[in-house]
């Protein structure tokens, strides 16, 4: 934790809006490192075809998934995230002993208590940081980043380490064909410090409307209903989803973050070189790609090989588009997610 920054001010912000003033009225925040880990057990639809009644067919059309990857037995969420988070700090040449704060955005954390975060505290061996977890379905890492960057802009902290990790195939009902042909498991992560002269993340937005819950949920297992026989039985400790719903409001919430993002930076979408969105089904990223105006080129797709990671996948997907060299220096990234809650956020990073 540092309380006096004598770094020289950032260069000029790039884009004026008093909208987007907030970010830099504390220290910019930049993204310095990513890293993801996905296990190595891949079940495809073909294997799909054998559990359920089923199709690669089906599948491939109505979510553009081809397979997608599944944590071992005795992998944990806390294993894929602290792996996740070992890659991001080792490209950022940050040691896990600088590391004041980590944020896990899961929905499947290895216990209730203690979090996520602590556990892959002890793994990492970050023995100064801070550490929870965070729970905003498939928007968490969006909302990570927001909540990592106000405490960097705050000057609370140095360097966070955000990250999304998920054992999806822990709480997927292996008899519903509705859900189980679209989850994946896996983790990514991306390490926050300021950087002089850089801008990094320029805006986050974040939104919710929990009247919508029960569209996307959990049921057993919480406070509410505490798992029993009766609700082992009801199969209530496996996702729920009503598919159709989902969708519209994803292709929806998502547009208007996307739009809120780009209108308090004032960029258009040919400013963006590349949008990294929540990976959940390719027909609701064809559809948002398309109403914003975007080439198919500008948007990364890494769906077919992990299915939906929820709070993992847009992290995976940033950190493969930079891998791949599809996210270079100075370029202008817009990251937008939705999920269960329903929540959904957006972002925009000079890269
Ligand atoms: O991460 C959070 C965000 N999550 C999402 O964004 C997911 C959003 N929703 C979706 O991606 C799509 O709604 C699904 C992929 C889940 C479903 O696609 P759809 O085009 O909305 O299909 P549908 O739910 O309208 O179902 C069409 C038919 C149904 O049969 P009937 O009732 O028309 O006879 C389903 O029973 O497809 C059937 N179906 C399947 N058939 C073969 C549903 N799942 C399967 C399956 N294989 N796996």
């Amino acid at each position: 934790m540092n309380d006096s920054d004598s770094s020289p001010s950032p260069r000029p912000v790039r884009f004026r809006n008093p909208r987007a003033a907030h970010n830099f009225q504390g220290r910019t925040c930049s993204i310095v490192g990513v890293g993801s880990y996905v296990p190595e057990r891949v079940l495809t639809n073909a294997d799909l075809e054998k559990m359920v009644e089923t199709s690669d067919e089906w599948i491939t059309t109505r979510t553009g998934i081809k397979e997608r990857r599944l944590a071992a037995e005795n992998e944990t969420t806390s294993d894929m995230g602290a792996e996740a988070a070992r890659r991001a700090l080792a490209r950022a040449g940050v040691s896990p002993e600088q590391v004041d704060l980590i944020i896990v955005a899961t929905v499947t954390p290895d216990m209730v208590f203690p979090s996520t975060a602590c556990l892959i505290q002890h793994k990492i061996g970050a023995h100064r940081a801070a550490a929870f977890d965070l729970e905003a379905a498939c928007s968490g890492f969006i909302y990570g980043l927001e909540v990592g960057q106000q405490f960097i802009a705050s000057r609370t902290c140095d360097t966070v380490l955000v990250i999304g990790a998920e054992k999806l195939s822990s709480i997927v009902d292996w008899q519903d064909r509705n859900t189980c042909v679209l989850f994946g498991d896996g983790a990514g992560a991306a390490v926050l410090q300021h950087r002089p002269n850089t801008h990094g993340l320029l805006t986050v937005c974040m939104g919710a409307d929990g009247s919508k819950g029960d569209v996307l949920c959990l049921p057993a297992g919480g406070s509410a209903k505490p798992a029993s026989p009766e609700t082992i039985a009801q199969r209530l400790h496996y996702i729920r989803m009503d598919g159709r719903e989902t969708f519209k409001n994803a292709v929806q919430a998502m547009l208007t973050a996307a739009r809120e993002a780009m209108d308090r930076c004032e960029v258009s979408i040919e400013d963006i070189a590349c949008i990294v969105p929540h990976q959940a089904n390719l027909r609701i990223i064809d559809a948002v790609g398309s109403r914003l105006g975007a080439k198919p080129e500008q948007v990364y797709v890494n769906l077919h090989k992990y299915g939906n990671t929820s709070a993992a996948s847009v992290a995976i997907a940033l950190d493969e588009a930079v891998q791949e060299g599809r996210i270079r220096q100075g370029d202008l990234v817009l990251l937008v997610v939705f999920g269960g809650g329903f929540t959904w956020g957006s972002a925009i990073v000079e890269w």
